[in-house]
Order: structure tokens, then C-alpha cells, then sequence
């Protein structure tokens, strides 16, 4: 038996919702293949598109899925081919697509005893090794698809949030790598009262804007005082970027995850487009390549 799936990218954070919040990719996204084996236990047996230990338990998706395949009873093992096409480093969910894949086909090897939901634990424990620290905002989002926030850590407590049906995700990614951990490294370990209270206000509006339909609250939520005046630094030429989506027509724009990724969410798809050009005519003008992506957002 064989199973291949697409692993989507995500957007983490969305500037209010730092380690919380996070959305899924629908057209950019990993492949990976699984297998039934009779070798007990877990192989990784192919990974094309990056340079990535073949060794399981220094490799993000063969952490996940052992931690998976070592809960649940069965008398099989489980070969994996990993297909990289989302760049490590990139901000937009590398790692964390190869543990959420990772636990999804061995969970659908193993007849689905876990729900989605239940699932995000243990793509989070990949997860980790390749960031320093368990987080869900981006392994949720590409299990569950759409919006998710993660409202508690002790205990997991994943809900799905609603997607209003125009919105579109924009993503322009300089080719530098920012290394999850580095980026973490640059913020501070306590915030003044103040900013925790607009960042508060942020979230909220983002949610109730989601669930109401309402862009331009959306849009008006999109904002960061916790975490981009610190990481912007690591991210050449982003205000830039961002003040041109923001001037072309976005809703807000800000910090794909941990960077170097910069995105925009917009209303409807042509738009979407006028935004892209925006931000690649800003980017232009630096001497560092990039690409970009355009995704509808459900
Ligand atoms: N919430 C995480 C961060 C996402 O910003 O550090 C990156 O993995």
C-alpha cells in the first residue's frame, strides 16, 4: 500500500498572533510518499529538492512520525520519500509541512486512529527539532487547513478559524535564509503591558473581522508591536516591501513566520495580482533575488 500527499506551506503568526495564529498555502507545498513496510519502525528512503538527513531521528519528518508510530499499536514499519519545493529557512512552514506530512500519512497507514486535531501534538515534536522550540502555529494550519489559532499549549487546544471566501494570501520571499531559532534569539523576553494590550486588541479584531467577513477589520488588525520592530532587522529592505503592498491595496502585510518571507493579505485575486507587482517592483531594486507566490487562502 502506498499513499502520496501534498503538504501545504503556511503563513505563521499573521502579525498579532505570534506562535498562535497561522494559515495554510493552498497551491505551494512539499510531496511526500509513504509506504507499508515489514522493517519495523520508520526509514526515510528518498528526499529530493533539499539536503536533508537521511538519518530518522535528526530528520523533522522522521521524528513525527516515530513519535506517532511508537503511540499506536501495529505490526508494520513505514518508508518515507520526502519531496522538498518549499526552501528551508524560507518563513513559510519548510519544516513544519514535513512533520504535519509526516504524521498525516502515518496516521492514514495506520486506518486514521487520530483525529487532525489530535495530530498536531505530535507534528509539533518534528517540529521542534528543526526550530528549538514546539510551536503549532504553522503545523496546525497545514493539517487543518484555512485559518487555526492555538488558544492553549497546556493542554493543545487547536481551533479552526473561519476563512472569508476572497482572501488571498501574497508571499514574496528574498533568498536569504533566517533561521527560526536566530529570529527567536532577537526578541525580548518580556513586553511592556502597553503593546501586550494592543496586540490584544489586534488579535481579537483579526478574529471577529474572520469570522464577520469584515476585511477592512482584518486589515486593520494586521499590525505587530511584539515581535517585527525586532525582527525586521533581519530582513533587508522590509518596510519597503510592506508599505508598498500596503500602498497598492492590501489589507496589512507584515513577517511570514520567523522571515525572510514578507505577506500580504488582500481581498480577491486581482487585486492580489496589483499587490504581487508591487511588492516584486519594491524588491527589484535591491541586488537579492527572490520569488513569490500567490495563494487563495480557504
Ligand atoms: N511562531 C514561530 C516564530 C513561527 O515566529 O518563531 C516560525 O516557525
Amino acid at each position: 500500500m502506498e499513499i502520496k500527499i501534498f503538504c501545504p506551506a503556511t503563513i505563521a503568526n499573521l502579525n498579532c498572533g505570534f506562535d498562535i495564529m497561522g494559515l495554510c498555502l493552498e497551491n505551494i507545498g512539499d510531496e511526500m510518499i509513504f509506504r507499508k513496510s515489514v522493517t519495523k519502525g520508520v526509514q526515510i528512503t528518498k528526499i529530493t529538492g533539499a539536503n536533508l538527513p537521511y538519518e530518522v531521528t535528526k530528520n523533522v519528518a522522521g521524528v513525527a512520525a516515530l513519535a506517532l508510530l511508537n503511540t499506536v499499536e501495529n505490526n508494520f514499519g513505514i518508508e518515507i520519500e520526502i519531496h522538498k519545493k518549499i526552501r528551508a529557512g524560507s518563513g513559510i512552514g519548510s519544516s513544519s509541512a514535513s512533520a504535519a506530512g509526516a504524521v498525516f500519512g502515518v496516521n492514514e497507514l495506520l486506518g486514521k486512529p487520530l483525529s487532525r486535531n489530535q495530530l498536531v501534538d505530535f507534528a509539533m515534536k518534528g517540529e521542534a527539532i528543526a526550530s528549538g522550540s514546539e510551536h503549532a502555529d504553522n503545523v496546525a494550519p497545514c493539517l487543518l487547513g484555512g485559518f487555526t489559532l492555538v488558544r492553549g499549549y497546556n493542554p493543545l487546544d487547536v481551533i479552526k478559524i473561519a476563512s472569508p471566501s476572497e482572501l488571498y494570501a501574497v508571499v514574496l520571499h528574498p533568498h536569504i535564509e533566517v533561521k527560526t531559532a536566530d529570529a527567536r534569539a532577537v526578541l525580548e523576553p518580556t513586553v511592556p503591558f502597553k503593546n501586550a494590550i494592543t496586540q490584544t486588541g489586534n488579535l481579537g479584531g483579526l478574529i471577529a473581522g474572520l469570522f464577520t467577513n469584515d476585511y477592512e477589520l482584518i486589515g486593520r488588525s494586521l499590525n505587530d508591536v511584539l515581535v517585527e520592530p525586532f525582527r525586521k532587522q533581519l530582513i533587508p529592505y522590509f518596510d519597503d516591501v510592506k508599505i508598498a503592498a500596503i500602498q497598492s491595496g492590501a489589507l496589512g502585510a507584515g513577517i511570514s513566520g520567523a522571515g525572510p518571507s514578507i505577506f500580504a493579505l488582500c481581498k480577491g485575486e486581482n487585486l492580489a495580482k496589483e499587490v504581487a507587482k508591487a511588492m516584486q517592483n519594491s524588491y527589484s531594486r535591491t541586488n537579492i533575488p527572490f520569488d513569490f507566490y500567490i495563494s487563495k487562502v480557504n
